[in-house]
């Protein structure tokens, strides 16, 4: 911790250089096509900014979506646009505001994850400051689940997903140390303190499934609820972790990657979106010289992985830039980001 303090900024902006070249070289894969996509549509915010993570409701209503204030938005869509669905304890209009504070969210709470049980409707919200929250179906005030395990609290509760079998709520804590606004300090300290874990909502017990990791961030349970695909942002890669069969309780590497991952959904075929952080998008250059990137990979914003880890599709990002979630629905693409005042979608 003390090297932090002492960090200057000259040696940040170094580190945050290197930080973004090194995984270029450590990078192999395949590519089948790059999408050309034709509309982006920007569904604006008017509360809060920065949607991060992206969910729909079991009967398809939606998205839903955390931004900066602290609050889960609803899109209805037409003239309503997006209204307040949910909100947490410390909520406080004066104080928490619409815009992006980041001196004010460890008080107001930063939605990350969001996933909807599909048995009973409630909503779990991975909080970066507040820990695992639920909502039921009607909205309203959040309940907290949990901020705490094995006696250690999260400090950077992240993403979240639900076995829709069993009802186990899977998520990740990024870092028992640094919290999300210091995420870039995550990474370059090499913090190794980051938790994978699973609630059980029948004994409202918390497992921690693994501790030692480096910034785990978005996760997904596989199409046959056999594993977890779980985000690794600063290390650029995907880890595959059992949840039945004989290697329980193991990981093994899914698939690396050209950027930052952060969220990772699934699709209707049980393949893979994975949104890429915003660090390595302006490095056109660099990436060029590197050998096995195609020209094209210039903005890589987004991969579709196939169920074996293979990259199927790279989006390349035009306008949009910092992605943070890519929800694939009918054929369209609805992007979340961590920066940006609206929610877009790629029309089929
Ligand atoms: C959690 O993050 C805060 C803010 O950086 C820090 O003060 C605190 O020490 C962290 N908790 C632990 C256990 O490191
Ligand atoms: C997807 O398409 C189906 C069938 O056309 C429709 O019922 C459903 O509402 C659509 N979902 C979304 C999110 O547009």
């Amino acid at each position: 911790m003390e090297m932090i303090n002492h960090f200057d900024l000259t040696n940040y902006v170094l580190l945050t250089i290197l930080l973004a070249i090194l995984p270029l070289f450590t990078t192999c894969y395949e590519i089948r096509a790059i999408e050309n996509l034709r509309s982006l549509e920007m569904l604006s915010l008017t509360i809060g900014a920065g949607p991060e993570s992206l969910a729909f409701d079991p009967s398809g209503g939606g998205p839903y979506t955390g931004v900066s204030n602290g609050r889960v938005l609803k899109w209805k869509g037409g003239d309503l646009g997006w209204v307040e669905f949910a909100f947490n304890s410390n909520h406080r209009d004066e104080e928490c505001g619409v815009y992006n504070n980041e001196m004010m969210e460890s008080k107001c709470g930063r939605p990350l994850g969001l996933q909807f049980h599909k048995a009973t409707g409630d909503l779990y919200i991975a909080d970066a400051y507040l820990g695992l929250l639920t909502v039921g179906p009607e909205g309203g005030p959040m309940t907290l689940v949990a901020a705490v395990a094995d006696g250690v609290p999260f400090n950077f509760t992240n993403g979240v997903d639900i076995d829709q079998d069993t009802g186990m709520v899977y998520f990740t804590d990024s870092s028992i140390h640094f919290q999300r606004r210091e995420y870039m300090m995550l990474v370059l300290s090499g913090d190794a303190s980051g938790r994978l874990m699973r609630y059980d909502p029948a004994t409202k017990r918390v497992t921690v499934l693994e501790n030692g990791l480096t910034f785990p961030n978005g996760l997904v349970v596989s199409h046959d609820n056999t594993h977890l695909l779980v985000a690794m942002t600063s290390p650029c890669r995907i880890l595959k972790y059992w949840l039945r069969g004989p290697r329980t309780g193991t990981f093994e590497t899914f698939a690396e990657l050209p950027g930052y991952p952060d969220n990772i959904k699934r699709n209707s075929k049980g393949e893979y979106w994975v949104a890429l952080g915003q660090e390595k998008i302006q490095l056109n250059g660099l990436q060029k010289r590197v050998a096995n990137f195609e020209p094209m990979l210039d903005h890589p914003i987004a991969l579709r992985l196939s169920q074996e880890g293979r990259v199927l599709e790279v989006l390349d990002g035009g306008i949009m830039t910092s992605i943070s979630e890519v929800e694939e629905r009918n054929g369209s693409l609805w992007l979340g980001s961590v920066v940006s005042p609206y929610v877009g979608v790629y029309e089929a």
